[in-house]
């Protein structure tokens, strides 16, 4: 398949949150890797077109993680029993301390990329760790993944594992400016880019947040980072900075809360304060929320139509290991039952989300991050997932909505038989 191409099939999309796309047996143009266009009947002009006939299956965009942990996919679904702060000494913190060490990083990153690969996801703003040579590495792989990812070598100078904690403000930000200008100077990545990631102000000192902010600024970096998910650790950042109006107002402070300079994702936001909304509306800074994390973790339930009545952007994140899964089909399926709970059991102004909403937030909604993608718009860029669901049959006919439907809630019995990425396949490499 060449870079110009058609795929004929059953279309879905996303318009807008509201309003999904279903066309039946239609025609979807990929021209220089950017979507031209949904036809019912395939125009003219691109007949002369390769046409991969994909008749019966169902083609919708590619999936957006805007929030994952890749050292942390080797622990997933253990230590499941424990609440965010005692979680990350346990878990989290000793299993990044083992990424100094390349050899390791390798195979467990190895493990991780080729997950994302085989799965629905074609985008996904990553953690690494502190390390810079492992975080080089694990970009390294998942630029030959062909996904598209930024991807954070995380900073943290205080209230850590010892084995993995940065020495300083100084150490941490030198690392950082070293990794980002190599990446610059002697990396050609085409789909692999660096975001600033301070893990969370209680890893952060407030000088490394100075230091932050002039990389940010320098680079031109976006930012990524975690918001209010656990109520231990906003009491301990009220501790930490109390000067600070509220947890946003910590970042803000340094100009590390978004403003078209400084793109951000923050992931989580569960017990967010009114004031804190306005500002993230305001600064258009992204919430990356995690369904099932803020189960497994037992840290609450994000009021999501709340952010998305505001105008907040919204996407959805897997955040392996506090979630187990790295389908955003998961997340989308976990973000409907749990906005339901929140209805029934803690505000019933706040209406559920609809199926739609669920899809628009895993493709268009985290999409929107990277630009023009999850969706096939005209000028989108051309990220497709090609799914054969007929295990998923009924004894009677199903619509296209239901057949979307069971493939978010019972994605592991579907084929994906086709995934491209900016208009490349990067399942069957050897068809490019
Ligand atoms: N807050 C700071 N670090 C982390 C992390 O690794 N996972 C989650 N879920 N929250 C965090
Ligand atoms: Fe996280």
């Amino acid at each position: 398949m060449g870079k110009d191409f058609v795929l004929k099939g059953n279309i879905c999309y996303s318009k807008s949150a509201k309003e999904l796309a279903l066309v039946a047996d239609g025609y979807l143009v990929c021209e220089e890797g950017l979507c031209t266009g949904v036809f019912q009947q395939l125009p003219q002009q691109y007949q002369h077109l390769p046409l991969e006939d994909c008749t019966g299956k169902m083609i919708l965009p590619g999936l957006v993680d805007i929030h994952v942990h890749a050292p942390q996919y080797a622990f997933r679904c253990l230590g499941m029993d424990m609440e965010l702060i005692e979680w990350l000494s346990h878990y989290a913190f000793p299993e990044e301390a083992k990424y100094k060490d390349l050899a390791y990083a390798e195979k467990a990153y190895g493990s991780f990329v080729e997950d994302l690969r085989q799965g629905p996801n074609t985008r996904a703003a990553v953690f690494a760790t502190c390390h810079v040579p492992a975080s080089l590495l694990l970009m390294d792989m998942l630029e030959a993944s062909g996904l598209v990812t930024l991807v954070g070598k995380v900073n943290m100078d205080r209230n850590s594992h010892p084995q993995l904690q940065e020495s300083g403000p100084e150490a941490s930000a030198r690392d950082t400016e070293a990794w980002v200008s190599l990446i610059l100077t002697e990396k050609a990545y085409h789909n692999t880019a660096p975001i600033l990631t301070p893990r969370f102000i209680p890893s952060c000192s407030d000088g490394l947040m100075v230091k932050l902010k002039e990389i940010q600024q320098k680079y031109g970096l976006p930012v990524q980072s975690h918001l209010s998910e656990n109520k231990g650790e906003i009491a301990w950042v009220r501790e930490l900075c109390p000067d600070a109006a509220n947890y946003s107002a910590a970042y803000d402070y340094f100009g590390l809360f978004g403003g078209s300079d400084t793109p951000t994702i923050m992931a989580h936001c569960v017990w967010m304060e009114e004031e804190e909304l306005a500002l993230m509306a305001e600064r258009q800074v992204f919430v990356a929320h995690c369904p099932q994390s803020n189960m497994n973790l037992a840290s609450g339930i994000a009021p999501i139509r709340r952010f998305l009545d505001r105008g907040i952007p919204v996407g959805l994140g897997s955040d392996v290991a506090g979630g187990c899964h790295t389908s955003i089909f998961r997340a989308m399926s976990d973000a409907i039952q749990v906005s339901k709970l929140y209805w029934r059991l803690l505000d019933q102004n706040e209406a559920p989300l609809a199926i739609e909403e669920a899809f628009y937030l895993g493709t268009m909604g985290g999409g929107a991050f990277f630009g023009k993608v999850g969706s096939f718009l005209p000028s989108y860029e051309f990220d497709a997932l090609v799914i054969d669901d007929s295990k998923l049959e009924a004894p009677y006919d199903l619509s296209l909505n239901e057949r979307l439907a069971r493939i978010i809630y019972d994605p592991d019995r579907c084929i994906l038989e086709r995934k491209f990425v900016r208009g490349r396949d990067v399942l069957h490499k050897a068809a490019l």
